[in-house]
């Protein structure tokens, strides 16, 4: 007997029971996808959250999206069935380096990533996510001073299409840094006409090689349009696959392995072990306590919205 077949029912009625939706990020599991209430990525989750009328909303994806739920719902109960789930780009800018920089370089406005925390969005002007980076810095005058952070690759590509200079933050995800031109060629070689995607927050090298950049929901978009294309190689966290499995069954998505160097961050896998902390038992645990849940500090709540709420009307 499949145990997860009950604890999947029991968290549909605790869903029912505590008015609930389950919102997930496409890097969690299968099973949680399978079950959650809408699956998107990180701006589509932010959308959701800004306009859902259900008393609780369990994010599953990491820290800082439960945050961003809770920013733009303040009323609801954001439950967060791991509180451990961090994200190692937000973890590489903290709110006192920050606002160290902005008082070096008067005049410059700060766009932040939406992988940031709350205490670093209240620093910020605008918030951006991978969907949206280049139209929301287009909305910019031309000769505005910003700084960019925290992931240096996403900055360093939106310099490079919009012909910018942004002061870029050297931050990045140890996850999509381990994505290589040399297992991509490897994979290229194997499949000739397979198309590459890859997500913004890979290193310039391979998104040179890319033939589609962009957020999760860029790549599943682009393959649910292009049926005539047989085959993907996906450069991005594994979890993503479970979708574009789904949602494109005749097509074939190939993963592509990280480059494994020694003394190299997290596991030796295109997995994010932090969206993986995400189980069906935790979150049947938080529907069933009312707990993990998120709560910010007001001063800080106040002034992280802003950005957040710029960026849903400037996209
Ligand atoms: P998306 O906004 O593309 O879903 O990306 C979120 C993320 O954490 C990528 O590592
Ligand atoms: Fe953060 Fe990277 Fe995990 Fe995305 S994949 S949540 S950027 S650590």
């Amino acid at each position: 007997v499949d145990s997860s077949l009950d604890l999947k029912k029991e968290i549909r009625k605790l869903c029912q029971e505590k008015d609930a939706i389950i919102l997930a990020h496409y890097y969690t599991t299968g099973d949680i996808q399978d079950i959650a209430d809408f699956v998107g990525d990180s701006l589509a989750l932010a959308r959701k959250a800004a306009e859902a009328d259900a008393k609780v909303m369990v994010m599953c994806g990491v820290h800082f999206m439960a945050e961003t739920c809770k920013l733009l719902s303040p009323d609801k109960t954001v439950l967060c069935p791991d509180l451990t789930a961090g994200c190692s780009l937000a973890d590489s800018c903290k709110a006192a380096d920050l606002k160290a920089f902005k008082a070096e370089h008067p005049g410059y406005q700060v766009v932040s990533y939406v992988n940031t925390t709350a205490a670093v969005k209240a620093l910020t002007d605008c918030v951006v996510t991978s969907g949206n980076a280049k139209k929301v810095i287009d909305s910019f005058p031309a000769d505005a001073k910003i700084i960019f952070g925290p992931d240096y690759n996403l900055g360093n590509y939106i310099n490079s299409v919009t012909g910018r200079s942004m002061l870029l933050w050297n931050g990045g995800c140890h996850v999509h840094e381990k994505f290589s031109v040399s297992e991509i060629v490897k994979l290229k070689a194997e499949h000739p006409e397979a198309v590459v995607m890859a997500h913004l927050e890979c290193k310039a090298p391979v998104l040179a090689v890319a033939d589609v950049k962009g957020a999760t929901a860029t790549m599943l978009k682009y393959a649910q349009e292009h049926p005539e294309t047989r085959s993907f190689i996906v450069a991005t966290e594994a979890g993503i696959l479970h979708e574009l499995q789904r949602t494109c069954p005749n097509q074939e998505f190939i993963p592509v392995p990280p480059e494994v160097s020694e003394g190299s961050l997290g596991c030796s896998c295109n997995e994010c072990e932090y969206m993986k902390k995400n189980t069906l038992q935790k979150i049947y645990n938080a529907l069933k306590e009312g707990w993990p849940a998120i709560e910010i500090d007001a001063d800080v709540a106040r002034d992280a919205v802003k950005p957040i709420k710029r960026m849903l009307e400037l996209s």
